[in-house]
């Protein structure tokens, strides 16, 4: 559709646009995401801090989201006090009242209560409506006797991606009491594979973005010097392979634009993203860039989606694409939020 010559060049503009357009109306084609909206007012939200442009949100935008995000906030439970499935719902999608003492489908989800945090930061809310033990319960409910945690109480998933959201959301509410650090630091050494990669369980294959969500773990949880000295070479060469142009997630496959980030935020987080080379992955990502509509995709001239943008974005930030906010690659979120989070902490610190 473009061709190099005239696609290397961050389309600004056109992405503000297209992030724009997620907050006001969920297309078609993503009708099946209806109840992990959360998600996608993060991308787009995130997306917007990244490009510089969260003032493009109007003030009364930006007050709508909270509130509806403040909505998918879950309780506890009126009748007995239960804490077990508070968290952030990804959609009301799912909040119909029953008649029965309690509708099943409303609980928390961690993928959604990480997300739902990230955009309040992002907006620059103080976090105040937050009832922080019930989320922090929620998260203890989720974590399993081997160490990793499912998503939510009503699903079955329990995995790597899971253990790394309930790291962020502990990491954002300052406080770790409902999480096992060393429970979670096991499972996660337990899942390195025999190719020095992480999976997400034990045995499985290792990918990009489970190595992603165990390194920025065992960073936000300060348990890095848990891995040995051959773990941390192993894992580095693993990551350093998967470049080929742009990255790929595991031996063999395509690249695709989101390894830009998951695999660079994991070298990052080694000091190791210097090793690689930073004009074949940006060349590669900017071929996936939209410049018209706005937008990134996967893969070149396919269709571009949220996820990929932001990535896209954030992994472009990670090698200093100019006109990018710096991200802090354990979070996933900008520096500009995580310095609003550090004031957040500190005055809950006088508080307490
Ligand atoms: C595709 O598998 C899977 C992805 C593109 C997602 C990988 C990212 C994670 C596991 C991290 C998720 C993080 C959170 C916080 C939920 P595939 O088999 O289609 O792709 P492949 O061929 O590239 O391996
Ligand atoms: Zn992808």
């Amino acid at each position: 559709m473009m061709n190099n010559e005239e696609n290397k060049n961050l389309a600004h503009r056109q992405h503000v646009k297209y992030f724009m357009r997620f907050l006001n109306v969920l297309p078609s084609s993503l009708s099946s995401h209806d109840t992990t909206r959360v998600t996608i007012a993060y991308f787009s939200v995130s997306g917007l801090d990244v490009l510089g442009s969260i003032s493009s949100v109007s003030i009364e935008q930006q007050s709508r989201i909270i509130e509806w995000l403040y909505r998918l906030q879950v309780h506890p439970n009126k009748q007995n006090g239960d804490m077990s499935a508070c968290g952030f719902q990804g959609s009301s999608t799912v909040n119909i009242e029953f008649d029965s003492e309690q509708n099943h489908y409303r609980c928390g989800h961690l993928a959604m209560t990480y997300t739902g945090l990230c955009i309040l930061l992002a907006l620059g809310d103080d976090l105040s409506r937050l009832n922080r033990q019930a989320l922090i319960e929620g998260v203890k409910a989720l974590q399993t006797e081997e160490g990793n945690f499912s998503a939510t109480l009503s699903g079955c998933e329990s995995d790597m991606r899971f253990v790394y959201c309930a790291a962020c959301i502990s990491y954002i509410l300052n406080d770790w009491s409902g999480f096992n650090i060393k429970r979670a630091t096991e499972y996660i050494i337990k899942s390195i594979s025999y190719d020095y990669g992480i999976a997400q369980c034990p045995e499985l294959e290792s990918h990009g973005g489970t190595t992603y969500c165990a390194l920025a773990t065992l960073s936000l949880t300060n348990q890095l010097d848990k891995l040995t000295l051959d773990q941390i070479e192993g894992l580095k060469r693993w990551l350093l392979y998967r470049q080929i142009d742009g990255f790929q997630g595991r031996p063999n496959k395509p690249v695709d634009t989101c390894y830009s980030f998951w695999v660079g935020a994991s070298l990052k987080i080694l000091d190791s993203l210097h090793l690689t080379n930073y004009a074949n992955n940006r060349s590669y990502v900017y071929e996936t860039q939209d410049c018209v509509v706005g937008g990134f995709s996967k893969w070149p001239d396919t269709c571009t989606d949220p996820m990929h943008t932001y990535l896209g974005l954030a992994g472009l930030s990670l090698i200093g694409e100019n006109g990018l906010l710096e991200i802090v690659p354990t979070l996933n979120i900008t520096k500009r939020a995580h310095d609003h989070l550090k004031t957040l902490h500190e005055k809950w610190a006088c508080e307490s």
